[in-house]
């Protein structure tokens, strides 16, 4: 075997390292998952200070003689930036990681159960076996020619499966209805000019209704109908101005002055993307008389800014290669959609971290 020099040597130390890091990626969300599943966010909270190993031990819900292996996922979930650890001024003769106590870091406050804006449901749904074995046959669906990865995996695709599987149903719905309270907190408090002067809007695949709800409360005057597949809307039921309707986006959508599309776009190819666009065109009144389609989705930022939210947005494209038949867009790409659909113009609000309001008109 041939020697290495120590540039070589250092290549190697420093690559092995890098393909080790991303082999076990999936330790962190999976450690952070663990975390949610125990309730460890909301008992440290509830301690209201900051918590010592043996208290947050006395409070899980396991196995006592699994205890010792608790301060191994604290650790992890410490490093990755979840928990903070605090000295605390104690007498007692404590060992020395005793002396430290657990807190919860911002991030945080958004997995706890309590948590109105809480990303948790998001987080358990996302990381749910039906939507993680479709990553085990990307590979497999390069090579077949199966719709996406999730129908090599569950032979249907996703909405269908949702459709007949209450489980998959009521976790995925849980998931964007948590995802559509924090959009909505954001977009009703800094861009209610995006609803002003419309009478009537149409949340097209509004999941079980949370963004049309508190549009539906914020404009009292306005008509508001949230829209979907049947399995999501059944049972549901409206108030003076909201109401829910079953239905297929892609054979007609409800007539309103304006059509909401939040992450629905995403999950479409571009000819599929077209083919809504055209219905949502039919369903609004031309640009003088009031009419636009609003979409909440990603803006691909093309390889400026920040490093993690760039990965964020690639990691959300890969998701829907793996999910769906979408994928995410630049602003070229969604330009391009909307005169291929027959609009005349848009506009692009990135109010929304690593999403955009967008507002285009017929
Ligand atoms: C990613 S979810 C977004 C839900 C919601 N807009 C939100 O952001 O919270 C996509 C939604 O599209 C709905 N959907 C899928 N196919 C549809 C169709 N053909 N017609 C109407 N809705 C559909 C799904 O049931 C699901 O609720």
């Amino acid at each position: 075997m041939s020697l290495l020099n120590d540039e070589q040597s250092t290549n190697l130390l420093h690559s092995q390292a890098h393909i080790w890091n991303h082999i076990f990626s999936f330790i962190n969300s999976m450690s952070l998952k663990c975390a949610i599943q125990l309730q460890i966010p909301d008992i440290i909270n509830r301690h209201g200070a900051p918590m010592l190993l043996s208290e947050l031990v006395e409070a899980l819900s396991i196995n006592k003689e699994r205890a010792h292996f608790v301060y191994r996922l604290m650790r992890i979930l410490v490093h990755s930036g979840f928990f903070i650890k605090q000295s605390i001024c104690t007498t007692g003769d404590h060992k020395e990681e005793e002396r430290e106590g657990y807190l919860l870091a911002p991030a945080s406050r958004f997995l706890l159960k309590e948590e109105p804006l809480s990303i948790s449901p998001f987080l358990l749904a996302m990381l749910d076996p039906i939507l993680m074995d479709p990553w085990q046959h990307l590979s497999k669906w390069f090579q077949n020619d199966d719709v996406n990865p999730f129908h090599t995996a569950h032979g249907r695709n996703l909405w269908d499966f949702a459709g007949h599987d209450p489980n998959l149903n009521q976790f995925f719905n849980e998931a964007m209805g948590s995802d559509a309270r924090l959009v909505t907190s954001l977009v009703l408090k800094h861009s209610t000019n995006v609803f002003e002067r419309l009478n009537s809007i149409v949340d097209v695949g509004g999941g079980t209704g949370t963004v049309a709800k508190a549009i539906a409360e914020a404009f009292p005057d306005m008509t508001c109908i949230s829209f979907d597949l049947p399995h999501v809307v059944d049972g549901l039921v409206g108030s003076k101005n909201l109401s829910f309707l079953g239905g297929d986006m892609f054979e007609s959508i409800p007539k309103a002055d304006a059509v909401l599309v939040k992450w629905i776009l995403h999950d479409w190819s571009d000819e599929e993307c077209i083919k809504i666009l055209m219905q949502c065109k039919e369903a609004i009144p031309s640009k003088e008389n009031g009419g636009k389609v609003i979409i909440i989705d990603m803006v691909l930022k093309n390889g400026e800014g920040d490093k993690e939210l760039l990965e964020t947005q690639l990691f959300f494209d890969m998701l829907m290669l793996t999910l769906t038949t979408g994928r995410e867009r630049s602003e070229k790409n969604w330009a391009k959609l909307f005169v291929d659909a027959g609009f005349s113009d848009y506009k692009i609000t990135p109010i929304l971290g690593l999403r955009s309001l967008i507002e285009v008109y017929p």
